[in-house]
């Protein structure tokens, strides 16, 4: 935990230590809660330890009328540790580490990337939670949806478990976001952010748990070419994408997912070790703002 200084609070809020109230929105993943500020949970000690297991348990979480700040949002992420800019998203100038996410009828449609992933796995110590505000929402539409991993990973057959047990995978920026950009924008974006490399099954660091852990920015397996996994060399790259493909399908079923009805001042918490996410891109031309801290993690084992 990083401590944080004192920060000017926007309103007079009554005190909520002990009195959160924790709705689960699903059999799987995601909690609603009430009766909490962020404001006042970047100030008190016991108010973010309860945030924190509730996490753990939870996965992501989600808060309404959180008319906070920048600077309170900063400070409430910050107890969790250090915050990270985006390399192609740009931050807030006076909050650095705030991310801006806002899409308006400069980004039209065609632009609009998305899909589900885990945040920022092309380092090769991905986020392990981040903290979103809604800005700025379209009347309808704009929703976003997290999926538990933990859960797709237990759902597998067993012999699928068998088989990824052991693999790892590559992790790109470049083949990602840098995919629209020309040659030489692209090849200066992988020298700054090389691909990474992670297990195919992460273990969550605080809970021991396993977790599928490939997404949209992982493009192809480092150890597949074994000969368990071959039996002559045209198996590799079929066999090896065919497997990716369905790793990452799993991400897709509603059983393991919860979908999240944005409002003005809604924030939603992940644990980005153990979930993915993916904003549902439905509402162009409206406007949709959000703002995201995002909290640097460890390397995955
Ligand atoms: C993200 O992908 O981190 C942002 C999700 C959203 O805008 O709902």
């Amino acid at each position: 935990m990083t401590s944080s200084a004192p920060v000017e609070s926007t309103a007079a809020r009554a005190p909520t230590r002990g009195s959160i109230q924790v709705e689960p929105l699903t059999c799987v993943i995601g909690a609603e809660l009430g009766g909490v500020s962020l404001a006042d949970a970047a100030r008190d000690d016991a108010l973010f330890a309860e945030i924190k297991a509730l996490l753990l348990k939870h996965r992501a979480l989600f808060l309404r009328d959180q008319d906070i700040t920048r600077a309170e949002h900063v400070a409430f992420a910050r107890r969790w540790g250090e915050l990270e800019d985006h390399p192609i998203a740009g931050s807030d100038p006076d909050h650095p580490g705030l991310v801006r996410i806002y899409r308006d009828l400069n980004s039209p449609p065609e632009r609009y990337e998305n899909s589900f992933h885990c945040d920022a796995t092309w380092r090769e110590a991905p986020p392990m939670a981040c903290v979103l505000r809604c800005v700025e929402t379209p009347a309808v539409g704009g929703d976003t949806i997290w999926v538990n991993m933990v859960e797709a990973y237990n759902r597998l057959p067993e012999h699928i478990k068998q088989r990824i047990a052991g693999l790892r995978a590559r992790h790109s920026l470049e083949a990602t976001f840098g995919a629209t950009m020309p040659m030489e924008k692209r090849r200066a974006l992988r020298a700054s952010y090389p691909d990474a490399e992670h297990p195919v099954v992460r273990t969550h660091p605080e809970t021991g748990e396993k977790i599928l852990f490939v997404n949209a920015f992982t493009t192809h397996f480092v150890n597949f070419h074994t000969p368990d996994n071959v039996r002559v060399g045209q198996d590799f790259a079929p066999g090896a994408s065919l497997l990716l493909s369905y790793l990452i399908s799993q991400a897709a079923i509603p059983e393991v997912q919860v979908r999240f009805r944005w409002r003005k001042d809604s924030v939603a918490i992940w644990d980005n070790r153990c979930t993915q996410h993916y904003a549902v891109q439905d509402y162009w031309p409206a406007v949709r703002k959000m703002e995201r801290a995002t909290i640097v993690g460890d390397a995955p084992c």
